[in-house]
């Protein structure tokens, strides 16, 4: 017993995670894994395999079924037996997230899209008020030149390119101190070009500054290239957990049978939507 306590706490733990919407199906069934900090992990499965039920509960946007289902992260419990931790807020500000649709205020600047990035830490009236130190606005821009958009910080976010939007996404992430990051398929609606460019941030922030990543992607050429580990869901099941070079073709095809086809597409057809519609409101302090 005495080794367990030497053994690093894990980024993310996540055990016996089961949920149910509705009778017929579980969109998670029983998914235990766990993540070491410095990670980067990709988390694959066909369109329907449970894939944002999965991030959206390591985050604690939702909440799991079954007396010993729990997730916790760097030690500290997030939700447990399907309640969640009354230090929900705190918890929450480790993990940054990234979604397919970009989630920027289109009408806002760039800058002022990073800068919500600070709004879980603020009481609340500073929070109405919106209004940012230079120190704070200093350290957005910072963020935005990490990602290299630094030029566009006064822009209206709606005049970003998709790419743009998630490396807009991912200053607000790093803003807001988050120590491990949750992708859901941040690439499927970028061109392949757009979406290595995304990819390869990520990734370095993963190497550079030991950005815990987590990134759901239904190309399994994209896990194999950019993450450490894969894990596969299946129908809301784990069916694979391992080395990207396990997870071969033949493999894949014995996992998936004929919905394998679809993560082995080189590219996803999904034409880029447009604009407007891509731009949703963000949740305010979730
Ligand atoms: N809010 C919801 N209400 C009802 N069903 C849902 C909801 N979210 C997800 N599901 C269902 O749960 C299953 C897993 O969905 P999801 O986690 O979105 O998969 P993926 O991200 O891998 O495509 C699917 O069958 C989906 O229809
Ligand atoms: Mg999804």
């Amino acid at each position: 017993m005495q080794a367990m306590s030497t053994l690093p706490v894990p980024a993310i733990r996540v055990a016996h995670a089961s949920k149910s919407f509705n009778r017929r199906a579980k969109a998670l069934d029983g998914v235990s894994a766990s993540i070491r900090a410095g990670e980067c992990v990709g988390l694959l499965g066909a369109s329907g395999s449970g894939k944002s039920t999965l991030l959206r509960s390591i985050c604690g946007l939702e909440r799991l079924d079954g007396k010993s289902s729990s997730v916790e992260l760097f030690g500290q419990t997030l939700q447990s037996g399907g309640v969640l931790s009354p230090e929900i807020r705190a918890l929450r500000r480790q993990t940054g997230i990234i979604f397919q649709q970009f989630n920027l205020v289109g009408r806002m600047n760039v800058l002022s899209n990073v800068l919500t990035g600070l709004l879980p830490h603020m009481p609340l009236w500073r929070a109405l008020t919106g209004r940012f130190s230079a120190q704070e606005q200093l350290q957005a821009l910072q963020a935005l030149e990490s990602v290299g958009l630094a030029d566009y910080a006064f822009q209206r976010a709606s005049t970003l390119s998709g790419g743009q939007q998630q490396r807009a996404a991912v200053a607000r992430a790093l803003l807001q101190g988050a120590r491990i990051l949750l992708a859901d398929e941040p690439v499927s609606s970028l061109d392949p070009e757009t979406a290595r460019r995304v990819m390869d941030l990520l990734h370095h922030l993963n190497r550079t500054q030991g950005m815990t990543l987590v990134v759901s992607l239904h190309n399994v050429a994209m896990a194999r290239r950019y993450c450490d580990r894969i894990i596969a869901l299946r129908a809301g099941e784990l069916v694979f957990d391992g080395s990207p070079m396990e997870l071969d073709d033949s493999r894949l095809r014995h996992l998936y049978g004929a919905s394998t086809e679809e993560l082995l597409m080189d590219h996803n057809p999904l034409e880029t939507p447009p604009q407007s519609h891509a731009l949703h409101a963000m949740p305010l302090a979730a």
